[in-house]
């Protein structure tokens, strides 16, 4: 262990080595929790080519049909089990554990194998992944750290997040950057690429920087054509000088799992999502992915524990080499380790089941959905029945009934659905690989008494 290295955690003189917990005696999965009653006793062996055999790794209740998992995830088996694991080596020898795991031999630290479980999923290479905790931290970060020029704009729409406009206004309030919201389509259910792409072209002016925009809206359940918004940015960007040049901030939450997509070949310049939606990763975790020319533009705003280089810097009383890493954005201060490791589980959990198959599933899923709402004379769909420009969140309203009533009628149903978090509000309800046709058929027929 080196000095540096031990100093970096707490200047003690603990030395894995000689208590024998290095990364290899960690061992087979620990002992799970008991199952809360109404709860299967174990998941059946998992078999990735067999939905029940999928479900079956949920420990949703089974007196529910869950279609709001987008919301926040339960964990699959094969995370819970990565979670117990870490839990059980951090709550043995926490400052060993963490010590060997974060801070001494490369081949044993565990943060890489999730930069590089994630950037295999994107695309990318795993120097480009920083890790975070969420969507929102992950976009605070970026809108803190892209600093403008004066006279710079930031452009974004109405669609967004309360997180993503809210990040921009933080940020953009400390520099006195001037943002501006386009509106990209009038309803969702007419919504098409052809429209996106203009209004989004329509609306950057030469001082617009950073174009802040959402994979799939929550707010209506659009996808947005993202690569055909990323060609037309790049059109516009040609004669711009490096510094001017249009950057797309992508919140892609809820494309990211859902969709086939990888994100490397979406064209934007910076993507943020939290894991613990769609990828199923642990609650508490999210990533920041950038094109690698990009990082160079980001200042960090918190210390990170990832990378050794501004530790060493600072211990050394200089400034730190070279441009920005993505590490170095990848916030520290201890964390729930046994949270941030066991993500690599969600995506091999990903892997294993296969991106189409998962894609294919959720877009059958909630066709099935939109199609048994745009049938009902009482509903307004207001998600397009495109494929293309939808994903796996559906909105809708239902005549006579306040957003907030269709979802109490519901669940008195159980039935668990939604209402958007945005001025105006629809009920949601989305499928994920974890529900049946046959869910998706009760909540229908739920929304059809309501008549
Ligand atoms: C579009 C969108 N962005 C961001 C968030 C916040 O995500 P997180 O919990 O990962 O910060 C949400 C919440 O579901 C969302 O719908």
């Amino acid at each position: 262990m080196s000095a540096t290295r031990r100093k970096f955690l707490q200047g003690s003189g603990l030395a894995a080595a000689a208590l024998g917990l290095g990364g290899a005696s960690l061992g087979a999965a620990g002992a799970v929790a008991a199952e809360p009653a109404g709860r299967p006793a174990a998941a059946p062996d998992f078999r990735p080519d067999d939905w029940a055999s999928v479900r079956a790794q949920f420990r949703l209740s089974p007196e529910y049909a869950h279609l709001s998992n987008f919301y926040i995830v339960s964990h699959p088996k094969p995370v819970r089990d990565a979670i117990d694991k870490y839990r059980h080596a951090l709550d043995d020898n926490p400052a060993i554990f963490l010590e060997t795991h974060m801070f001494e031999r490369p081949e044993d630290m565990l943060c890489p194998k999730v930069m590089a479980a994630a950037a295999e999923y994107i695309g990318g290479r795993p120097e480009d992944v920083a890790l975070t905790s969420s969507t929102t931290n992950g976009l605070a970060l970026l809108y803190n750290g892209l600093r403008l020029k004066p006279g710079q704009e930031i452009l974004t729409t109405t669609h967004d997040h309360y997180v993503h406009h809210e990040s921009i206004r933080l940020a953009a309030g400390k520099w006195g950057t001037p943002v501006r919201r386009t509106t990209l389509y009038d309803t969702g259910a007419t919504a098409s690429v052809d429209q996106i792409v203009s209004r989004l072209r329509a609306a950057v002016q030469p001082n617009t920087r950073l174009i802040g925009i959402t994979w799939v809206h929550s707010s209506t359940g659009v996808r947005l054509p993202v690569r055909r918004i990323a060609d037309a940015v790049a059109e516009i960007n040609q004669g711009r000088d490096a510094a001017d040049r249009a950057l797309i901030v992508l919140d892609g939450v809820h494309g990211f799992g859902a969709v086939e997509d990888r994100v490397a070949d979406l064209g934007c310049d910076f993507f943020a999502a939290g894991t613990h939606k769609w990828i199923f990763a642990p609650r508490g975790t999210g990533l920041i992915w950038a094109r690698p020319e990009n990082w160079a533009l980001v200042q960090p705003t918190i210390p990170t524990f990832i990378s050794l280089d501004l530790y060493n810097a600072w211990q050394e009383q200089r400034p730190p080499d070279g441009p920005t890493k993505a590490a170095w954005v990848s916030p520290g201060g201890f964390l729930a380790y046994e949270h941030q490791w066991a993500a690599v589980e969600a995506f091999r959990f990903h892997a294993q089941i296969g991106r189409k198959r998962i894609a294919d599933r959720i877009a059958a899923l909630n066709t099935r959905i939109k199609e048994g709402l745009a049938a009902m004379q009482h509903v307004t769909l207001h998600t397009p029945m495109d494929p293309a420009l939808s994903a796996g969140i559906n909105c809708f309203e239902v005549q006579g009934h306040a957003p907030k009533e269709v979802v109490e009628r519901l669940l008195d149903r159980r039935i668990v659905a939604s209402t958007s978090p945005y001025k105006v509000t629809y009920p949601r309800l989305s499928a994920g690989i974890m529900n049946t046709p046959e869910e998706v058929d009760s909540a229908l027929k739920a929304v059809r008494a309501l008549a």
